[in-house]
This record gives C-alpha cells, structure tokens and sequence, in this order.
C-alpha cells in the first residue's frame, strides 16, 4: 500500500471529474493491410453513434490515417502514435504535427513505453509535447513505471520522468495535455500482472499531486489522467470506477473490432 500518498486528499474529488471518458486505441503496428484497418474502424463507427457519455480515438499506424478519416465519422476522432518535432526538412522517415494535423487528425500519442525503449529520452519527448500542443494537437503523455519495488523508489522514478517529459511545457498549453499512466509491467503480451484498482487511484492521485507541484492544484485536477495496460472488456470498469480513471489507453483489445466496442459500452453503462 503506496499510503504516504493518499494522505489529506479526497480519493474522488482528485481524481473523478464530471467530463466523459475518454477511451483511446492504440493500434500500435497492426492491422497488416488497410482492408483490415476500415474494417475495425466501420465496426468502432457503428458503435459510436449512440454514445453519450464516452469520448473514443482511434490511434492507427499513420501510413492509413488518411484513408480512416475519409471512412471514419465525426463522433469518432483519430491520432497517432508518434510525431517529430521540428516543423519540416530533412528528417527521413518522421512526419510533422502539420502533416497529421492536415489528415485531420486530433490526438497524438507521445512518450509511449515502446517508444522510450526505443531510445526516445524524456528531452525529446517535451520537444514533441511542445510542438504537438503548440500545433493545436491534444497529447496523450504516457509515464509509467518498469517495475514496482517494495521501497516505492518508482515513485521517485515516475516523479522525474512525468516533470522530464513536460519540462519547459508552460501552464497555459495544458488544456489538451492528458495523461496516461502505463505500467510497463502491465502492458503487452509479456505483461506480468494488472494494477489493482486501488494501486491505480493511489498512482492517478500520486501524479495529480506532482502535477500540482509543477503547475497549481486546479490545473492538476483538471487534468485528465487514463489508464492503460492489460485492459479488457472485463477489467475495464474497474479502471475507471474504482480505479479513477478518465478513460482508458487500449492495446491489444483495440484491434478486435468486437472487444473494443465492449470497452466503449462498459464506459458508458458507468
Ligand atoms: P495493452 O497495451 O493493452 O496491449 O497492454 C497498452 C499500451 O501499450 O498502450
């Protein structure tokens, strides 16, 4: 039990706004073929018209982005996975915020552990928070720690990562910044358990307050902190009921078109 964090702060009134949840796929490198790509996305679409209370980006590799917006719907939004910073120019391989922007695209995903292990660094990571939010792009800034260790130091670990990633972010770039707390250990095929939902509402808490260190308390509680990591139409609910959780960053169940529209409805029975 992570107590030390808790203390003095009402569980629900930090972490539970009145907005709608915010669900959020990470398609990562998949589907193979655009086929399979506007298959999932008509599926996703034929759900999101009745929605009320649940907000739902798609995140596909960028190369189909195009041709998912033109057979996507305007209650579905989109974004990437990843964006360069610089504006244009010789940067073989990278796309701008200007060029996603253009495709229509809302969201981009930054920061991302599969990233990081890549080689992003915190540094480049607020470079491309920087450029995204300043392009008008809503940023969903992953953090998480590798492991758990009894002493809490990944506490410590994430409090430098979360004030790393958004170093020289100033306060009034905030309104799009939303979090997601991604445990590596709880991500992906070789994910080693689940966070419970009481760890999570301890951890959203836990980043709320560096947050309001960095910032101030109300744009901390504004902000709008996700989940992800193992997530299913099982486990979903408890993430953001217990858990506290805006929303959620799905994975693996966010390319099967059936367990992913089971998401969007577990979020909105809440
Ligand atoms: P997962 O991935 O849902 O497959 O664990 C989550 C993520 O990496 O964003």
């Amino acid at each position: 039990m992570i107590t030390r964090i808790s203390n003095g702060v009402n569980p629900l009134d930090a972490t539970r706004g009145r907005q709608k949840q915010l669900i959020v796929g990470n398609w990562k490198m998949n589907p193979r073929t655009v086929a399979e790509a506007r298959k999932i996305v008509s599926s996703i679409k034929a759900a999101v018209g009745s929605l009320k209370k649940t907000d739902v980006v798609v995140c596909p590799p960028s190369v189909f982005l195009g041709d998912l917006v033109v057979n996507g719907s305007t209650r579905l939004a989109f974004g990437t996975q990843n964006v360069h910073f610089e504006k244009d120019g010789a940067f073989t391989g990278e796309i701008s915020v200007a060029m996603i922007a253009s495709l229509k695209a809302k969201y981009v995903i930054l920061g991302h552990s599969e990233r990081r292990e890549m080689g992003e660094t915190d540094d480049l990571i607020a470079k491309k928070v920087h450029a995204a939010l300043e392009a008008g792009l809503s940023v969903i800034l992953c953090v998480g720690e590798k492991e758990r260790d009894p002493e809490c130091a990944y506490l410590d670990i994430m409090k430098s990562q979360i004030e790393a990633s958004l170093h020289g972010i100033p306060k009034n770039m905030l309104a799009k910044l939303i979090i997601a707390y991604e445990p590596v250990w709880a991500i992906g095929a070789k994910a080693k358990g689940v966070v419970l939902p009481e760890e999570l509402l301890e951890t959203i808490i836990f980043i709320r307050k560096i947050l309001s260190g960095m910032y101030d308390q109300p744009s901390a509680h504004a902000m709008k902190i996700l989940y992800g990591g193992s997530v299913d139409e099982n486990n979903a609910g408890s993430f953001m009921k217990e858990g506290g959780a805006a929303g959620l960053l799905v994975g693996r169940a966010s390319v099967e078109a059936k367990k992913f529209v089971g998401i969007l409805k577990v979020a909105e029975s809440l």
